[in-house]
């Protein structure tokens, strides 16, 4: 069930049934001179809405598609929020569902850089219980897609060379998976992008001038894409219900 093509009485009747929603959440960021600036959010939608489309009755929210992005901004078309404004929306969009009765909210990230903030913005949450002394009401849980069961091994064993960390050829494979009519071609030199810290974007355009960090996007392909999918939609499924048994101590 996707949220954002429910009315509300529909949402009414699914919190009889369940009280856990799944939110795709990511960045729209540059991803080097081939990925698609919406692939850190793409890919997190494209596996939670194919758990949908295989009959999933989770209900999935609207995609959180920009984060955590400010070192990219030397590359047109980025768009960033700012860590405490980052903080301050994941805070709302909990209190808004938490107010409707969710009580177990599944964060699927898309993007390393959100995860210092998405953490923060769970504390934060808490804390306001803590001070006030009583029950938070919900469960909040992060879940990078990468770190699904299986994904790991598979992209090793796919890109035991030139995977790196942005720009990946596993992320670049799953939108090309979807999105088949969007593949971009470039050269690369070199074929496999440097490494190096991440700071502010001037410095990152300097140390990385393309845009990959470690990487050599060439090696996806939309077959290999589908395949991640297809692993990342089964352990999701697994994840998701594993959170919505998970006791809860109060209850
Ligand atoms: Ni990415």
């Amino acid at each position: 069930m996707l949220l954002h093509l429910s009315t509300w009485s529909e949402i009414t009747d699914y919190l009889k049934r369940s009280k856990l929603v799944v939110v795709p959440i990511g960045s729209n960021e540059q991803h080097g001179p081939t990925g698609l600036l919406g692939t850190d959010w793409l890919c997190p939608e494209i596996i939670a809405h194919e758990m949908h489309k295989g009959g999933s009755e989770v209900l999935v929210g609207p995609t959180f598609n920009i984060g955590m992005a400010q070192h990219h901004l030397g590359f047109p078309g980025t768009i960033s929020l700012r860590p405490s404004t980052f903080i301050a929306a994941i805070g709302d969009w909990v209190r808004s569902l938490a107010a409707h009765g969710f009580e177990r909210i599944y964060f699927l990230n898309g993007h390393g850089g959100n995860i210092a903030s998405i953490e923060a913005a769970f504390s934060e949450l808490y804390a306001e219980a803590s001070f006030a002394k009583r029950p938070a009401g919900f469960s909040l849980k992060l879940a990078n897609w990468w770190d699904l069961p299986g994904i790991k091994e598979l992209v090793n064993e796919m890109f035991p060379t030139g995977h790196g960390s942005h720009a990946t050829p596993s992320e670049i494979a799953v939108t090309q998976w979807a999105y088949p009519d969007h593949i971009k071609r470039a050269g690369y030199s070199p074929e496999i992008a440097g490494t190096g810290p991440i700071r502010e974007a001037a410095d990152f355009r300097a140390r990385f001038p393309d845009g990959r960090m470690g990487s050599h996007p060439a090696l996806a392909t939309p077959q290999l894409g589908g395949e991640i999918v297809r692993v990342a939609v089964a352990g999701l499924i697994n994840e998701v219900a594993a959170f919505e048994r998970e006791k809860n101590p109060l209850a």
